[in-house]
């Protein structure tokens, strides 16, 4: 089938951004709906052929009407924690927008659904909201018989502006001493974001792919404790890292459930009870080599340090960042 014209939902986001750009490469014409134009549109607006478009994607009139024209929909939306604790933000957010966008496609005549899942979305055994929601929404993107679809399930992801390694660099800055870590032995394979792109780019396009559920990992599986004691050491964090035994981590994400932004939560501590590692890693099938983190994150996390370091020569010599000597 062929496609040229591409709808993409979540795609001012960590992987939509990437995705934006390889596909871009590729000469898509993308539309990427956002619920904050304004807010998004310097991370985008640069890309040739993408039309940011304010939308409310919960809206099946206003789905329906952006798709309509585009040959292919990408749905990336997904949210790690919901406002309240019974699951029903993570059902709105996975579930609900994936019967919406089956629905839009439908009546838009869009045929091609690449749809972003997770490593371990199961609607059954899911131990957490997030991984049942996931698995529901997966599981009603493959039952939309006349629509050709692939969903992608990666392990964790990084990359320049992730939420995992540059989260617990921040944690890890502002937590002087001892650093107490929750879930250490809970095992990743952490993916690298281009891989994951790269992943889509090609299944797009790949018949082989329709109606098939593709494992992204990375080539290595660590423990958390590895991959925090490896952030420590590449941003120069000298911290006694500290295990919790399993009830005190449980314990700390019940507190952290009240705390606003939700840094962890009793959700996330079910999730990381199964280990996001793949049995099989699907990059192979697609002909890609997956990229070890240790290639990739000093560039970005020992890149801050770098920079701390000559903003400290900066103070000293009495220069600011922006401009001659003051
Ligand atoms: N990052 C990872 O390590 C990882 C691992 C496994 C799976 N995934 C999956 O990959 C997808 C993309 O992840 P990401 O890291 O790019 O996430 P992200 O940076 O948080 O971006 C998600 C995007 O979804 C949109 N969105 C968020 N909540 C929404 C809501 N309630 N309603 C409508 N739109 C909403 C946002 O777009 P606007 O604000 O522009 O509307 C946002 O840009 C998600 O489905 C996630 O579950 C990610």
């Amino acid at each position: 089938m062929l496609i040229r014209s591409i709808c993409i939902l979540g795609g001012t986001g960590f992987v939509g951004r990437s995705l934006a750009n390889r596909l871009a490469r590729d000469g898509y014409a993308l539309r990427v709906l956002t619920r904050d134009r304004e807010r998004n549109r310097s991370a985008l607006i640069l890309l040739p052929a993408l039309e940011l478009i304010e939308a409310d994607v919960h809206d099946p009139a206003q789905l329906a009407l952006h798709f309509s024209g585009c040959d292919a929909v990408i749905n990336l939306v997904g949210i790690l924690n919901e406002r309240g604790r019974n699951g029903a933000g993570f059902r709105h957010a996975h579930v609900e927008l994936a019967e919406k966008v089956i629905a839009a496609c439908r009546l838009s005549g869009a045929r091609r659904l690449l749809h972003m899942s997770a490593l371990n979305a199961d609607a059954q055994n899911g131990p957490s909201h997030y991984l049942r929601s996931k698995g529901a929404a997966e599981d009603l993107a493959h039952q939309a018989g006349e629509l050709r679809v692939t969903s992608f399930r990666p392990s964790v992801i990084f990359g320049a502006g992730d939420s995992f390694f540059n989260r617990f660099a921040a944690l890890l800055r502002m937590t002087p001493g001892i650093f107490p870590l929750a879930c250490a032995g809970a095992r990743f394979a952490p993916v690298f974001i281009e891989d994951v792109v790269e992943a889509m780019a090609r299944a797009l396009v790949n018949p082989d792919t329709y109606g098939r559920r593709l494992n992204l990992c990375g080539p290595r599986t660590y423990t958390l404790e590895q991959l925090v004691r490896y952030t420590a050491e590449c941003i120069r964090a000298r911290r006694l890292i500290i295990p919790l035994p399993d009830f005190l981590s449980r314990l700390q994400a019940a507190v952290f459930d009240f705390v606003p932004g939700k840094p962890f939560s009793t959700d996330n501590y079910l999730s990381a009870t199964v280990d996001s590692v793949c049995e099989r890693n699907d990059l192979d099938s697609l002909g890609i080599a997956p990229t070890p983190l240790e290639a990739i994150v000093p560039q970005y996390l020992c890149g801050r340090v770098v920079k701390a370091h000559y903003d400290r020569f900066r103070s000293r010599s009495h220069r600011n960042a922006d401009g001659p000597p003051v």
